[in-house]
């Protein structure tokens, strides 16, 4: 495990490097290191922007800086590594997230959950073995570029990853459909279909009506639930959520939500809620709102986890569960098939979450995210 191995100098490319937190997307010349036995390089078509990349860009989440973001990538497969049988060199492919294949959860066709995925994806900013996927001129002397985010970096027009991280998806679908498949739709629609699976006539709600939670949405009208809430801070957001399948809307400004949510379901309470808004009052709120035996889907995670406190005597007295998720549950090499095929029927219209921009725009692509402009902001590499 050698974590001073030789500088990454295969191919050059361009990558949008956040310095230090807080610090603006800067798009700079960047070299990815050449692919190993088992890795690919793909040229990156499209990328979608989701709430943790923001999050990481802000030093909110455990991922080293300086490094490059992105975890929604797209793109075709421009190189393979010498022992890779599975994907070829042309194929279009979707990115997901890094996992060992060894453990007992990547063979058990859970790799969201292998054993490594926080170092693998997270706070390694680095492939398994400590080694650097890229470098780049922004670092100073002895420091790195961090990269592998998610397992891929995607804010950038190449990126590295493992060959068994990518998914190939159809030519005929636009970049903005099939990139925020990646992380967002089917966290929301995982989250929605394989967690909180409600049975026929449940009354279910959304906490936070985002990307995340705008696909949970769309994911519950796939179900039976009889009655689905939508919870948002935005109206324009809330009305979206009705068009794509919410019965009712709260707006969490206005109301204390737990009492609306009684007045909703006539005092009955809800049987499920995914909270996807990472707010600490949300959550709770949540909580409060569930009939006994109730499931609250956990998906985001509080900026503040200090006042994320949960009232252990409701959960216990009324028998709740609190199920967290990661990327909803998904195996994403048999989830994203089945999303694009929903989408084709028209089940699944990813289209109307997202606002397209041109990688050069990456910063107006977050504040129109963090201003609730843009639910899901996709960047296009050309
Ligand atoms: N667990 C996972 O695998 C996973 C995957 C993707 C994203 N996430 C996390 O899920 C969360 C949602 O991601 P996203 O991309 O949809 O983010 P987003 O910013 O698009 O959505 C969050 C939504 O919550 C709303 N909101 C804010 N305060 C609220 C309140 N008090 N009550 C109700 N709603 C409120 C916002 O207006 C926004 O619409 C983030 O925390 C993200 O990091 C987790
Ligand atoms: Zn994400
Ligand atoms: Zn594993």
């Amino acid at each position: 495990m050698d974590a001073a191995l030789p500088s990454p100098s295969g191919r050059s490319t361009e990558a949008a490097v956040v310095r230090s937190p807080g610090a603006p997307f800067v798009l700079s010349p960047v070299t990815l290191s050449p692919p190993r036995p088992d890795e690919v390089v793909v040229e990156v078509e499209a990328c979608g922007v989701c709430h943790a990349d923001l999050a990481a860009s802000a030093g909110e989440m455990p991922f080293p800086l300086p490094g490059v973001l992105g975890h929604e990538g797209l793109g075709r497969i421009l190189e393979v590594g010498s022992g890779v049988e599975t994907v070829r060199v042309g194929q279009r492919v979707v990115v997901s997230s890094a996992s060992c294949g060894h453990c007992p959860q990547c063979l058990g066709g859970a790799p969201v959950y292998c054993q490594d995925w926080p170092r693998l994806n997270l706070f390694g900013g680095a492939r398994g073995d400590g080694s650097d996927t890229l470098a780049g001129e922004l670092t100073g002397e002895g420091a790195h570029l961090h990269g592998h985010f998610f397992g891929q970096s995607a804010f950038s027009r190449h990126l590295l990853t493992k060959a068994r991280a990518v998914i190939p998806v159809p030519e005929d679908l636009p970049a903005a459909v099939l990139a925020p498949l990646g992380c967002g739709v089917m966290t929301g629609v995982g989250a929605a279909t394989l967690v909180l699976q409600p049975a026929p006539g449940d009354r279910v709600a959304v906490f936070g009506a985002g990307a995340v939670g705008l696909s949970a949405v769309m994911g519950l009208k796939l179900t039976g639930a009889a009655q689905i809430i939508a919870v948002d801070i935005h109206d324009s957001r809330l009305e979206l959520a009705r068009e794509l399948g919410a019965t009712e809307t709260i707006n969490a400004r206005n109301v204390d939500v737990a009492e609306e949510m009684a007045r909703l379901t006539q005092g009955a309470g809800l049987n499920g809620a995914i909270e996807t808004s990472g707010v600490a009052s949300s959550l709770q709120a949540a909580i409060s709102s569930l009939r006994a035996s109730g499931i609250c889907v956990v998906v985001g995670v509080p900026a503040d986890l200090a006042r994320a406190g949960v009232d252990l005597i409701e959960l216990v007295s009324k028998g709740l569960r609190l199920v967290g998720t990661n990327q909803g549950d998904a195996n994403p090499h048999t989830f994203i098939p089945r999303l694009i095929e929903l989408h084709r029927r028209g089940r699944l219209p990813v289209e109307r979450l997202v606002t397209s921009f041109a990688f050069s725009e990456i910063n107006d692509a977050a504040a129109a995210s963090s201003k609730g402009q843009a639910i899901k902001p996709v960047l296009h590499m050309s």
